[in-house]
């Protein structure tokens, strides 16, 4: 792949870099700077909620923001910090610790109550002479494990004047989902930002962009980057999947021996990764989801269960389970009369190759071993469809 790589090429094909000069986004920038600067140099407390579809340019708007506003105050001489944290999986305190640690404050990661760490963070921001501006990214991950809810720490961030923070979202609901009023009001309407997905067009501005500096000339023309552009502007506007599909095209052409990449190679790309980015949206599903999918197709549900001490499940939970894959695109339900009388009959059908359920059971090691039978059984019968009444 080098040869079709510019020196240093890869580093644009990557989640690392930080466009220069992002696209469709200047206004939105323009905006949160605009809050930031005022969080940090009037010291105004507040929350400002991110939130859009995968893919967006969300992470990266903080980042670019983030880095603008360091050049252009002297955060040091007023006193402000900003501190990014990812709270993908981490729980409310590992949350709070890790903003403690960023702040220069030592303490262990378990083994306090919630109420030590909110103690020791009010302690020193009591006696810090400035302002500290916390973003959480993937805030609606936050809390799925622990005693303590994403609303508990959110509930924090709102009752410290020297404290604002940034959260970041790509789940639509999490607002809604918030009970808690206090806490929701002060995610004030007036101070969130909706990211939209990226068109056709704009798509293929960034990725031109990108091709020019990652690409040797003449290794990827014009009508192929338009070529990935219809595709995810018309799938998803997400333009992760865009660099993710370009370089997998790249590899691709590069297996073959090609001096550039075609048209074919980006088809083939989107295909590899399509099916690679099911076996991930399984994985991201809980165990008891994955349960029921591997259920509508062994058709043993609960004695899978039981197998796995998970407890017998009843059947208004299945529906809501089935509904959430539905949701997710993984499988597909068909609803039609049974005769009169006779009420109605659901058909599930799997959505996705069997082949990715399969690949996505075995990174899941205590399914796997349990369902090993059963996955031998669907590999030889190509069982797809699952016949369930309810
Ligand atoms: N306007 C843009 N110009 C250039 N590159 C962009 C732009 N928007 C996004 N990108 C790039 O696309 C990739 C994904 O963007 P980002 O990480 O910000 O997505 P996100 O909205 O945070 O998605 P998620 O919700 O999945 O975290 C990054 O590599 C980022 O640099
Ligand atoms: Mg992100």
């Amino acid at each position: 792949m080098q040869n079709l790589l510019e020196e240093g090429g890869e580093l644009y094909l990557s989640e690392r870099y930080i466009p220069e000069r992002p696209l469709f986004r200047e206004k939105i920038i323009e905006k949160y700077l605009g809050y930031l600067r005022s969080f940090l140099v009037y010291n105004i407390s507040g929350i400002v909620l991110f939130e859009g579809p995968t893919g967006t340019g969300k992470t990266m708007s903080f980042r670019f923001s983030e880095k603008t506003i360091k050049e252009k105050l002297k955060l040091d001489e007023i006193g402000g910090k900003i501190i990014y944290i990812n709270g993908r999986d981490k729980t409310a305190i590992e949350v709070l610790h890790s903003l403690l640690t960023n702040l220069g404050i030592s303490i262990p990661r378990r083994g306090f109550s919630f109420g030590t760490y909110v103690n020791e963070l009010e302690y020193f921001l009591k006696n810090f002479d400035g302002h500290v501006h916390v973003c959480i990214d993937e805030i609606d991950r936050v809390g799925w494990r622990g005693e303590h809810s994403v609303e508990d720490l959110l509930y924090v961030l709102t009752r410290n004047e020297r404290l604002s923070a940034t959260i970041i979202t790509n789940d639509f609901t999490f607002l809604k989902r918030i009970k808690d009023p206090r806490v929701r009001s002060s995610i004030s309407v007036d101070k969130s930002i909706v990211f939209e997905r990226y068109s056709k067009e704009q798509c293929y501005h960034i990725l031109k962009d990108r091709c020019e500096k990652a690409f040797r000339k003449g290794v990827i023309s014009d009508s192929v980057i338009w070529r990935l552009s219809e595709i995810i502007g018309k799938e998803s506007g997400d333009i992760r999947a865009a660099i993710t599909v370009l370089r997998l095209a790249a590899e691709i052409a590069a297996e073959r021996g090609g001096g550039e990449i075609t048209v074919e190679d980006i088809n083939a790309a989107w295909r590899r990764f399509e099916s690679s980015h099911m076996v991930e949206k399984i994985n991201a599903l809980e165990a008891g989801q994955k349960l029921v999918l591997s259920g509508a197709i062994y058709e043993k549900l609960i004695s899978l269960r039981g197998r796995l001490g998970m407890g017998s499940i009843g059947m208004d939970t299945l529906r809501v389970k089935l509904n959430e894959l539905e949701g997710y695109g993984v499988i597909s339900c068909y609803r039609r009369g049974r005769g009169r009388g006779a009420g109605i009959e659901r058909l599930y059908r799997l959505e996705i190759e069997v082949q990715s359920l399969l690949e996505a059971l075995k990174r899941a090691p205590e399914l796997y071993i349990a369902l090993m039978e059963e996955v031998k059984r669907i590999v030889s019968e190509k069982v797809s469809v699952f016949r369930e009444t309810l």
